[in-house]
């Protein structure tokens, strides 16, 4: 049996903090196949050209601390997903809804990983890159030195608007997109319930779109039910 089967995603979903700070141990051949054929699996599904570069140090190489200040502080920060595709709207979300799967199976897998979507550099020479392509964020991976933390959170009454009464799937759901990692923390999410479908939209915010993707499938995984 895989090491990740035992832990359910809504487990994976709770377990999973940002780590910035990973030992220096590579991931493994196993590991990185079992990461690529997933990747390729997601990749079938949505369309995008999420790719995984293994020991390439330039991206984190050298951050730009005084742009972010509390962010940028990462070790030994070597292996990551890029998430490519088409820049509009609609593959930002869908990058945040299917790099989220990785981020989870990776958690599963006893990784730790960290959206980044802005203190890192884009070395476009690691990956194939369609014309009209461009790296639209990535996702750290490693063995962290430490599993991270839980992040201040605000409450379920703070993201769902509903016009009756809630059900206990619907709050499942919300429950578990707070769990979500999003930009700086923002949770700038709102969920619409009306009696009987959930819509979930974003409020404006840096990165708010590919947020936006992450919080549906936590949503998902929560409430047990597709958006
Ligand atoms: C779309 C997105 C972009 C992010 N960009 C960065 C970044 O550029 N640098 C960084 O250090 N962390 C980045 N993060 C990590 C967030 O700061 C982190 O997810 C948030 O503070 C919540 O903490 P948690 O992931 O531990 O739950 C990003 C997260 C998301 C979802």
């Amino acid at each position: 049996m895989n090491g990740w089967c035992d832990m359910d995603l809504l487990e994976a979903a709770r377990q999973r903090h940002s780590v910035r700070d990973y030992k220096d141990i590579p991931l493994g051949d196993s590991v990185v196949a079992e990461l690529n054929a997933y990747i390729e699996e997601l990749n079938a599904q949505s369309g995008l050209k999420m790719q995984l570069a293994v020991n390439e140090p330039k991206a984190f190489g050298s951050v730009k601390a005084h742009i972010m200040p509390h962010y940028g502080r990462f070790r030994n920060a070597v292996n990551y997903v890029a998430l490519i595709g088409e820049k509009n709207d609609a593959v930002v979300e869908k990058c945040g809804y299917y790099g989220e799967h990785i981020v989870l199976r990776a958690q599963q897998m006893g990784l730790n990983t960290c959206w980044i979507g802005g203190s890192y550099k884009k070395v476009p020479s690691e990956f194939s890159l369609g014309k009209n392509d461009r790296i639209i964020a990535v996702i750290l991976i490693g063995y962290g030195a430490t599993p991270g933390r839980a992040h201040r959170s605000k409450s379920v009454a703070d993201v769902l608007r509903a016009s009756c009464e809630v059900t206990e799937w619907v709050m499942r759901g919300a429950e578990c997109a707070l769990l979500a990692p999003t930009a700086i923390n923002q949770q700038r999410f709102i969920i619409e319930y009306d009696g009987e479908n959930v819509a979930i939209r974003a409020r404006r915010g840096l990165f708010s779109t590919l947020d936006l993707g992450i919080v549906k499938y936590h949503f998902e995984i929560g409430s047990g039910r597709k958006l």
